[in-house]
């Protein structure tokens, strides 16, 4: 469970008082937990409980009414590893049903990137009641999973099915998710990830830079970290931000930072992957002071940088499987093909700045793979987080 991220979803019903439980149980097992209520069940339990336990601000409304500040329930879509709602009461199961969208929580299950579990709670009739039951089934198709209410005392006075699984059950439940979907291949095993862009100084105000987030590097690094590895994140200059207990991120500036950082990491682990844009070139002298307006033309002479990927593969024992990726502009395949076999790698990843949602800045990206074996796919259009996916998959199949 170290290092998950659970979004959890609390919505109007009394067994929301137990979501307490529930994660404290899971900050103890080193989740991260973050949490979205609707407006409903502020009255069965207070925010303030679930913010201060969760140590993250809690998500109920789409914006807030103070600041204009917006809770995107995108971006909490792409940051869970598991969306767990609990409890569910019967009114929240029949909008997730048809897909409505009255409110962040539900707004938030209809962008999720990964699974759903779902905790009912509800009063014996309303259990069994004809609708809930069709609703839970179609839950059921929908791919949610649904933890099985239990039977017993209920809010009501009477006894009989209903009651919300006990926050330990939900735990267990969470806990066995995680581990099925557990990839030993890259458990305990050391990985290199360069991300994001370098930055060449001109002179102490100015420098050569680009426009890559970080993103595609980022979401690397953290696919290897829920998959069990301890990773080394080398990090050029991005606004982004990973925590987690395998993690070293190690941020740098230039392509010689960056290479230093490289060479001093590589021999000890099995994988790397190499998704920073590297500057190819950087100024020949660094000037130590603000270089003065003067000619109508300025010339600053670039000299080549270090290939950081080329030296990575001079350096490939017989045991590391090294990925490089490739953006091109034109000639895709045959250009990454040239890269794959100049820079020693055993895969490449492949996108094309002309294919519209892949490359720098956004969330998605587009991407082939080929590896030296010349086994070639290519895939949708996705999230760099889904993407991230895909790539530890292909990999996985190359090495086993
Ligand atoms: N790379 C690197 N060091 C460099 C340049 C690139 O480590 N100085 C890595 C990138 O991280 C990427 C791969 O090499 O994994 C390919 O980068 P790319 O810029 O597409 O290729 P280049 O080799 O620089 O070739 P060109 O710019 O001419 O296409």
């Amino acid at each position: 469970m170290q290092g998950k991220r659970i979004l959890l979803g609390i919505t109007g019903g009394i067994a929301a008082y137990k979501i307490a439980f529930l994660i404290r149980l899971l900050k103890k097992a080193e989740a991260e937990v973050k949490c979205i209520m609707t407006p409903a069940s502020c009255d069965f339990i207070s925010p303030l409980v679930v913010s201060t336990l969760s140590g993250n601000p809690v998500g109920i409304e789409f914006w807030n009414k103070k600041d204009g500040s917006w809770n995107n329930h995108v971006e909490y879509g792409l940051w869970a590893d598991l969306f767990v709602v609990a409890p569910l009461t019967t009114n929240t199961l029949s909008k997730m049903a048809v897909g409505s969208c009255d409110n962040l929580l539900l707004a938030t299950y209809l962008s999720m990137k990964t699974n759903t579990l779902v905790a009912p709670a509800m009063d014996l009739d309303m259990y069994t009641h004809a609708s809930t039951q069709r609703n839970l089934d179609q839950l059921l198709k929908d791919g949610v999973g649904i933890i099985p209410v239990e039977s017993g005392e209920l809010a009501s006075g009477l006894s009989g099915e209903g009651r919300m699984a006990e926050p330990e059950t939900i735990f267990d439940a969470i806990n066995s998710y995680f581990q099925s979907k557990f990839d030993p291949v890259y458990k305990g095993k050391n990985v290199l990830i360069t991300a994001g862009p370098t930055y060449e100084s001109i002179d102490p105000v100015r420098f050569i830079g680009n426009h890559s987030s970080g993103k595609m590097g980022y979401g690397i690094a953290h696919e290897f970290l829920k998959q069990g590895a301890n990773v080394t994140l080398v990090s050029g200059p991005s606004n982004l931000s990973l925590e987690h207990p395998n993690l070293k991120l190690i941020r740098v500036k230039s392509a010689d930072q960056m290479l230093e950082v490289v060479q001093g990491v590589w021999c000890e682990c099995q994988f790397g992957v190499f998704a920073a844009a590297v500057a190819d070139y950087r100024p020949k002298v660094q000037v130590n002071q603000k270089i003065k307006k003067s000619d109508e033309e300025l010339t600053i002479t670039l000299t080549k940088n270090p290939d950081i990927l080329k030296w990575a593969g001079q350096n490939k024992k017989e045991n590391q499987c090294l990925v490089g990726f490739a953006l091109e502009t034109n000639d895709l395949k045959n250009n990454a093909t040239k890269k794959l076999e100049k820079k020693n790698l055993n895969m490449i990843v492949m996108n094309s700045l002309a294919d519209s949602g892949a490359g720098f800045g956004v969330d998605t990206n587009k991407i082939s793979i080929l590896d030296n074996r010349n086994n070639f796919e290519t895939f949708e259009l996705k999230s760099k987080a889904e993407v991230a996916k895909d790539i530890l998959l292909f990999l996985k199949n190359y090495i086993s």
